[in-house]
């Protein structure tokens, strides 16, 4: 009896977590979302009968408690820079002739990754538990969003495997998937609520919210782009490593990433990225570019917040000027027009 109480919970919880990697990192759901509600279920009634056995990184205690008045401060060991932009081909050009000059032409090997319109996060994990998440702020400091962050489903409350390194800070963007967005405003608009303006905007006051409960009722999604402070862990040679280390270790990493050589090969997936916007299940407003190599990254450094190594090459905006032609005016349910 009691070792089967022992090796229940645990059981469940890896089955659990393991079906969240398949659906959420390897995009290959291996169960029924309604066989994962019965697994956690079945794990909730389990912890609730013997309390001393649940795991506080059970995904049955991803909602936490309200913030009390305001968010803590985290002051980012490495801080969170920016990226210079690109608006056109040549300043692309630009860019990588500046990095011709120091580095090899056979080095000049860049990730290409959708620029998501979110905001930028920081994941710590210690000895591979989620123990802390920050937002950017300006950079240097930001606000200890933890147990907002924590409901996000595919956000790993565990690493997995047991490679990872003892710290481990992983950077990269909170989003509202472009669906969700649409969907959360129906029901805000038949309930009478306030609803979204963008999904960018939805991200950023979800994860504002001082009770978890709201954040959770938020479809947010999450992708990692690269890493932040790290201990126990020597640096890989290049930022696809980086890449695929994290989604090994349970991170979302987006399937449209591809490492890519020269000038040449970086536009064509603009422009391939450029004609698949519109079909992307969340909103980008451009690809980045990051030179592979972590030696070469470090040779070049940094000038004014943003690195010499990457550059976000824009899209067109998508909000044009338009001429308002009519409007329809409904008076609600509670009197409010
Ligand atoms: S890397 C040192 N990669 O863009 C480089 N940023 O303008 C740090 N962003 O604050 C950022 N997608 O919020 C990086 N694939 C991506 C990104 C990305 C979106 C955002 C991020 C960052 C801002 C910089």
């Amino acid at each position: 009896g009691l070792a089967l109480l022992l090796v229940g919970p645990s059981r469940l919880l890896a089955q659990l977590e393991d079906a969240n990697y398949r659906y959420y990192v390897l995009d290959d759901p291996s169960i029924p979302d309604s066989e994962y509600d019965r697994l956690l279920r079945e794990l909730e009634q389990l912890e609730q009968a013997h309390p001393e056995l649940a795991s506080p990184d059970s995904p049955t205690h991803r909602i936490g408690h309200s913030v009390q008045t305001s968010f803590g401060k985290v002051k980012h060991r490495i801080a969170m820079l920016s990226l210079a932009n690109a608006f056109s081909d040549e300043e692309v050009a630009d860019f990588l002739q500046r990095i011709a000059n120091t580095v090899p032409a056979e080095q000049l090997e860049f990730s290409c990754e959708p620029k998501l319109d979110g905001l930028a996060i920081s994941l710590r994990y210690q000895d591979g538990r989620l123990v802390q998440a920050a937002t950017r702020g300006d950079g240097e400091a930001g606000e200890d969003v933890t147990v907002n962050i924590r409901t996000i489903r595919c956000i790993p409350l565990k690493l997995r495997g047991h490679g990872y390194p003892k710290v481990l800070e992983v950077r990269g963007e909170v989003y509202m998937p472009r669906q969700a967005f649409e969907s959360y405003n129906q029901r805000a608009l038949q309930r009478n609520e306030k609803t979204l303006a963008n999904p960018r905007n939805g991200a950023a006051g979800s994860l504002r919210q001082l009770d978890p409960k709201v954040t959770a009722s938020r479809p947010l999604s999450f992708y990692a782009y690269a890493i932040g402070e790290t201990q126990g862990m020597a640096m890989p040679g290049t930022h696809s490593e980086i890449l695929a280390l994290l989604r090994v270790w349970g991170l979302p990493v987006s399937a449209e990433v591809r490492t890519v050589h020269g000038l040449q090969a970086v536009l064509d997936y603009y422009r391939s990225m450029q004609q698949r916007r519109d079909g992307l299940a969340y909103d980008i407003d451009g690809v980045v570019y990051k030179l592979n190599s972590t030696a070469w990254q470090d040779e070049l450094g940094f000038v004014s917040r943003a690195p010499r190594w990457a550059i976000a090459h824009k899209f067109p905006a998508q909000e044009q000027a338009t001429t308002v032609l009519a409007i329809d005016v409904q008076v609600g349910r509670t009197g409010a027009i």
